[in-house]
């Protein structure tokens, strides 16, 4: 693999993809119809779930490693994630929240505030990823070995308990082009055991016939035997 933190630029690429949508729907979410604004909080609940693992995967793995090498860089990167969950998480779930709760006329300034929240969260998580991706990733496969980084990469993952993987890699492959899909599945198949590989590829298979050709075309491996 030429670059074994590429999975974690897939991660990266989900956040972004998701941030950006949650913007988009907040912007036009029918604030009088109380189960789209339901739905909305129980999206935003489920990111907030996947990227609370994937900050644990670079708090237990990426930044000690980092900070072996270079002091006074992870913290930065921590301190973000320190700062979202009060300034960005719980601000937008109280707005969700108020604006469940909200009557008549104050369900306009509800909607706005939930709209405000959305706009703030896609741009924190922007800035903090580009960093990451264009700052702290360029120092990790300088200071390491490409060995070292696939170590690197494959412990982040050892962190992740095999239901939240199985609902990472799915909420991943829904989003990816076929050649980031390849990328994925060359990973897994490199860090997993035979048998949760075999589970794994089952789940993406099931979720669409012509995708799926289109893995067994580039991915010789996977056609069985
Ligand atoms: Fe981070
Ligand atoms: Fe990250």
């Amino acid at each position: 693999m030429a670059r074994p933190m590429q999975m974690y630029t897939y991660i990266h690429d989900a956040i972004l993809r998701d941030t950006a949508h949650f913007e988009d729907l907040a912007k036009d979410l029918n604030r009088d119809d109380a189960d789209e604004v339901a739905a909305f909080g129980a999206a935003i609940d489920g990111f907030h779930e996947k990227v609370k693992v994937h900050e644990h995967t670079e708090e237990a793995v990426l930044f000690p490693k980092l900070n072996e090498r270079i002091s006074f860089v992870s913290e930065t990167y921590l301190f973000d994630h320190e700062d979202f969950e009060p300034n960005v998480f719980d601000a937008l779930d109280g707005a969700v929240t108020a604006l469940r709760n909200a009557d008549g006329s104050a369900r306009k300034d509800a909607a706005l505030r939930v709209y405000r929240e959305a706009v703030s969260l896609n741009e924190h998580m922007r800035l903090h990823i580009s960093k990451e991706n264009e700052l702290l990733i360029p120092h990790l496969e300088t200071e390491f070995d490409v060995g070292e980084q696939a170590e690197v990469a494959g412990a982040m993952a050892g962190q992740v308990e095999p239901p939240m993987m199985a609902q990472l890699v799915g909420w991943l492959y829904d989003g990816q082009t076929a050649a980031d899909r390849e990328g994925m599945i060359r990973f897994l198949m490199m860090i997993l055991p035979e048998e949760p590989f075999g589970k794994m590829t089952g789940m993406l298979a099931a979720k669409g016939e012509d995708a799926w050709t289109e893995m067994q075309r580039r991915i010789p491996e996977l056609n069985g035997g």
